[in-house]
């Protein structure tokens, strides 16, 4: 087998007297789909913070393609394609769509760039301020591609893309987090419960735009409580609880493993309004582990 494309390994982060992720390994093969799953406070989100560069990691180290991206700030990440979206939703409230995901774009502009050493920035500012024609060029080019990206979201955002995202729905936000992730072209695509807040048909959007991004072959990182989507989607599962990996495998050996339902049965809900029974229903016996 290849190796990962993604490898983490002894990731340790404590907070005060809390162990928020202990000891835990992760990988992920390109073009794979994994996701973490657990109760409330399991330390999902504080994983992926630290894999992508949004906090320090007290011990551990994360390599990309053999390459070590341990604590990388996060514009460094971005450089290294390593994507992702935030839990709670984070757009620019008073930049358009255009805008904002014009700004996953960043990244890759060459023509406003100067390697001149020392004097780049005074060059930068030079080219923004005068615009010269490889720079518009570059720019409606970036622009095109980024409606592109935005009309991956159907009939949702195109109508909206001048809009500044402060006046969109929240359901609608979260579309504009996933366009900038994309427009990074990433390498690894992280989300932190992208359907979170998000009623059934606009989850079963949602789901189905993730699933599109599974069959164009890219590597998906996801954190989700909706465990039908988590066993539709993945790959492979791993399940955290307490900081740790209490289980990995494929969707149903994870589903069905006593540790993890004895994690969720801990807990009164799993994450927003699901209540955890309601989540770890039985699973239908097919080959497939779908549970619809
Ligand atoms: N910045 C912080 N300072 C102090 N404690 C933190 C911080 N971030 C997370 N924690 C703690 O770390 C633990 C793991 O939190 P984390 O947000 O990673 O959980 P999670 O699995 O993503 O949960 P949820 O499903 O509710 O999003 C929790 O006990 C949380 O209170
Ligand atoms: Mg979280």
């Amino acid at each position: 087998m290849t190796e990962p494309l993604l490898t983490a390994k002894g990731i340790v982060r404590r907070f005060g007297g809390i162990t928020a992720v202990d000891n835990v390994d992760l990988h992920v093969h390109e073009g794979e789909f994994l996701s973490v799953i657990g109760p409330n406070g399991a330390g999902k989100t504080t994983l992926f913070n630290l894999i992508s560069g949004q906090d320090r990691m007290d011990a551990g180290s994360v390599t990309l393609d053999g390459e070590d991206i341990t604590n990388l700030t996060p514009h460094k990440m971005a450089e290294k394609r390593m994507a992702r979206t935030f839990q709670h939703g984070r757009v620019f409230g008073n930049l358009t769509v255009m805008d904002n995901v014009l700004i996953g774009c960043h990244t890759r502009l060459n023509a406003s760039r100067s390697r001149v050493p020392v004097v780049s920035p005074a060059i930068e500012l030079l080219k923004a301020l005068i615009r010269p024609k490889s720079v518009r060029d570059e720019e409606e080019a970036m622009r095109a591609e980024v409606r592109e990206i935005i009309a991956t979201f159907g009939e949702r955002l195109t109508p909206r893309i001048d809009q500044p995202t402060y006046s969109l729905s929240y359901a609608n936000r979260r579309r504009v987090e996933i366009a900038r992730a994309l427009a990074l072209h990433p390498r690894v695509l992280i989300l932190d419960e992208p359907t979170a807040g998000m009623n059934e048909s606009e989850t079963a959007e949602m789901q189905r735009i993730i699933g599109d991004l599974k069959a164009q072959g890219r590597t998906i990182l996801l954190i989700e409580h909706k465990l039908n989507m988590v066993m539709q989607l993945s790959d492979r599962v791993m399940a955290m609880d307490n900081g740790k990996v209490i289980s990995e495998g494929t969707p149903s050996q994870v589903r069905n493993d006593p540790k993890v339902i004895e994690a969720y049965l801990g807990h009164s809900t799993i994450g927003g309004d699901q209540p955890a029974e309601a989540e770890l229903m039985p699973e239908p016996m097919t080959a497939a582990g779908g549970a619809e």
